[in-house]
Formats: C-alpha cells, sequence, structure tokens
C-alpha cells in the first residue's frame, strides 16, 4: 500500500492548526515539510519555530524535505524541532554518505532527495544506505508547478537499481502530484506521493487525501 503525504508548503499558515488537524483526521500517513533557504533554491519557506509548531500538534510523522544548502550543519537541529524523516538534495551535500550516517544516527529515517536534471544513477553507491527517495517531479521552490513526464522513466529506472541491490528504499513522488497522474505514479513504481496543491487547493481536502490513498 502506497503512502500519501501531503506537502504543508500549501497549507494555510494563518490557521495551521486547523490544516494540521485536518491532515491528522485525514488517511494521510505522513507531513511533509518543505524547508528552503533562498539559496539552493530561489524561495524561503519556514524554519525551526515553525516546524516546532507543527510537531506540537500532529500526530503522524514529519517527513522533512531540505532545500537547504549543506544540510549537514542542521542534521542535530530538525531532529530536535520534530523531524521523523529527513531528506537532504544529493547536489547540495558533498560528503553525501557521512551526511545520511549523521541522519541515522540521530535515529531518523535517511533520504535523498534528485533534482530533475539529476540522473538515477547518481545514486548506485548509496542505495542500499537510504530508506528514501525524494525523486523531485518539478523544480523545487514551489508549488502548484507542472508535472515533469521524464519522471516515469526515472521511477523505472530507479525500481530497477532498488531490485538490483536488494534494497527497501522507497520511492517518493514530489512535485505536480494530482488527480490526473497519481494512479499512473504508483503503477509505474512510487511508494509515497507527496501533494501541496492539489490537496490543499481542493474543496474537500480530506476527500482528495483518500483519493490519492486509493
Ligand atoms: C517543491 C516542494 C514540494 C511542493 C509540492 O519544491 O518540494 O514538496 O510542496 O507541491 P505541489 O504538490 O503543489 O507541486
Ligand atoms: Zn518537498
Amino acid at each position: 500500500m502506497h503512502l500519501v503525504a501531503p506537502s504543508v508548503l500549501s497549507a494555510d499558515f494563518s490557521n495551521l492548526q486547523k490544516d494540521i488537524e485536518l491532515i491528522n483526521n485525514s488517511e494521510a500517513d505522513w507531513f511533509h515539510v518543505d524547508v528552503m533557504d533562498g539559496v539552493f533554491v530561489p524561495n524561503i519557506s519556514f524554519g525551526f519555530p515553525v516546524i516546532k509548531a507543527i510537531k506540537k500538534f500532529a500526530r503522524k510523522p514529519l517527513d522533512v524535505h531540505l532545500m537547504i544548502v549543506q544540510p549537514e550543519r542542521y542534521v542535530k537541529a530538525f531532529r530536535e524541532a520534530g523531524a521523523d524523516n529527513l531528506s537532504v538534495h544529493i547536489e547540495a551535500s558533498v560528503h553525501l554518505h557521512r551526511t545520511i550516517q549523521m541522519i541515522k544516527a540521530e535515529g531518523m529515517k535517511a533520504g535523498v532527495a534528485i533534482n530533475p536534471h539529476t540522473p538515477v544513477a547518481s545514486l548506485a553507491d548509496i542505495i542500499t544506505e537510504i530508506d528514501l527517495v525524494c525523486m523531485m517531479s518539478v523544480n523545487p521552490g514551489f508549488g502548484g508547478q507542472k508535472f515533469i513526464e521524464h519522471t516515469y522513466s526515472k521511477i523505472q529506472q530507479l525500481k530497477e537499481l532498488i531490485e538490483k541491490n536488494n534494497a527497501k528504499t522507497l520511492i517518493e513522488i514530489d512535485g505536480g502530484v494530482d488527480l490526473n497522474n497519481y494512479r499512473k505514479l504508483i503503477d509505474t513504481g512510487a511508494d509515497v506521493l507527496v501533494a501541496g496543491n492539489t490537496v490543499f487547493s481542493s474543496s474537500d481536502p480530506s476527500g482528495t487525501i483518500a483519493v490519492l490513498k486509493k
């Protein structure tokens, strides 16, 4: 059974508790939490105080996606703020293997995020070490962007790499997931669907989460 992780980036920040309760009471599995530094991506989202506030009310794991340079600087701080899964970008961490060990040593599930232009093959020597690949299906930085179709073939390649290595790594698809493409994504091999705009711009967010779970 695949997992659904609504992205808090598209929630109502003037009434965050309401949207957190909505996710708590829905069929969603995780909270997807996007952290942007204005350097790695051309946008700034939020940091520790907001994550701590989410953690205070969330009754499901926090899946934190770091879009920041040198994420190794803050591994411990994100654990303390409440992260359960921590994903760092392969393009942003020079000593990725060490960063992954740091994340696991803090008791979190370790994820690696890859941009649309980054080949799946670049994960070959780290795949057995990680719990999750966050495959970007848009260029990171903003919610509500259009899904990049080339993602399907990358999912197939990643699935092959995982099977070849007998790994248990989950394939998470992040960006532009909607009610038209979610089925094909699952059929192609996705294990986790992130959805921001599709959930929160809908007139019935928990009903939309239920559809994405089907
Ligand atoms: C994009 C973020 C995504 C974003 C997805 O940089 O990593 O998690 O919130 O939003 P939608 O589902 O609206 O594309
Ligand atoms: Zn994300």
